[in-house]
């Protein structure tokens, strides 16, 4: 079973999340386990200080190097388990790389996620640990949080079996099984909504010629929507803003 450590200053609010939804259906059957540890468990003094004001001066806080080196110590149980650190300096997160995280993961058997926060991290967290550095886009949230738990759920539902349908994995956005593309659309009943009518080859049970329509479809909203994730693009076509 592939155990997530979860480092972070706001335990309740990752536990809430991985409590949820197929996060926590996933822990309840017993596919995932999740430890959640609040580094102020690992604080310098009996105040529970784990941050400080930048060397050299300037705005914001820092969080303090040594909570978190012990505190991913503390936790790791093996040394080639792999560490990630949320930064919005770190790779972008794909669905790529999130395999390849997976697949790390997996053969240690854990991964620990170090929440990323404030300012930012005390460089010396970087060379004493090297942790793997993850961003989830070119923006800049308050803290490593919600970063963490968008790189454990992309992670988790790839995960063989913990989707009842491994199927739906693996027709979603992005994915290599789809060749990176945008999925098509989808429809449920009632099968006219304000006039709005369920095309009508979804109708017909011919599943040939559903299948076609499908590729047709995504093909076309990836031209349109996204023509850098064409193959050949070499990805540098634009995305539509
Ligand atoms: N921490 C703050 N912003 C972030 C981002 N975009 N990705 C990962 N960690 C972050």
């Amino acid at each position: 079973m592939l155990e997530f450590k979860v480092l972070t200053l706001f335990p309740e609010m990752v536990r809430a999340v991985l409590a949820t939804s197929i996060l926590g259906r996933a822990e309840r059957q017993g596919q995932v386990r999740y430890t959640v540890t609040d580094i102020r468990d690992f604080a310098v003094d009996k105040h529970g200080t784990v941050d400080d004001t930048p060397y050299g001066g300037g705005a914001g806080m820092v969080l303090m190097a040594p909570c978190v080196v012990e505190a991913v110590e503390a936790v790791r149980g093996r040394a080639d388990a792999p560490v990630l650190l949320t930064s919005p300096q770190g790779e972008r997160l794909d669905e790529a790389l999130t395999l390849e995280l997976l697949g790390a993961a997996e053969a240690a058997g854990e991964i620990v996620v170090v929440c990323g926060h404030y300012k930012g991290v005390d460089e010396r967290v970087r060379e004493l640990i090297a942790p793997r550095e993850v961003s989830i886009g070119d923006y800049v949230l308050s803290g490593g949080e919600l970063p963490a738990l968008v790189i454990v759920d992309a992670m988790v539902r790839r995960i063989a079996g913990v989707l009842h349908d491994g199927a739906s994995a693996a027709s979603d956005s992005f994915t290599v099984e789809r060749g990176g593309g945008l999925d098509c659309p989808w429809y449920t009943k009632p099968p006219v909504y304000r006039d709005l009518e369920v095309p009508e080859v979804l109708m017909t049970g011919h599943h040939a010629r559903i299948e076609q329509w499908r590729r047709e479809q995504a093909q076309a909203r990836t031209r349109e929507r996204r023509p850098d994730l064409l193959p050949g693009s070499g990805g540098d076509a634009q995305p539509r803003r």
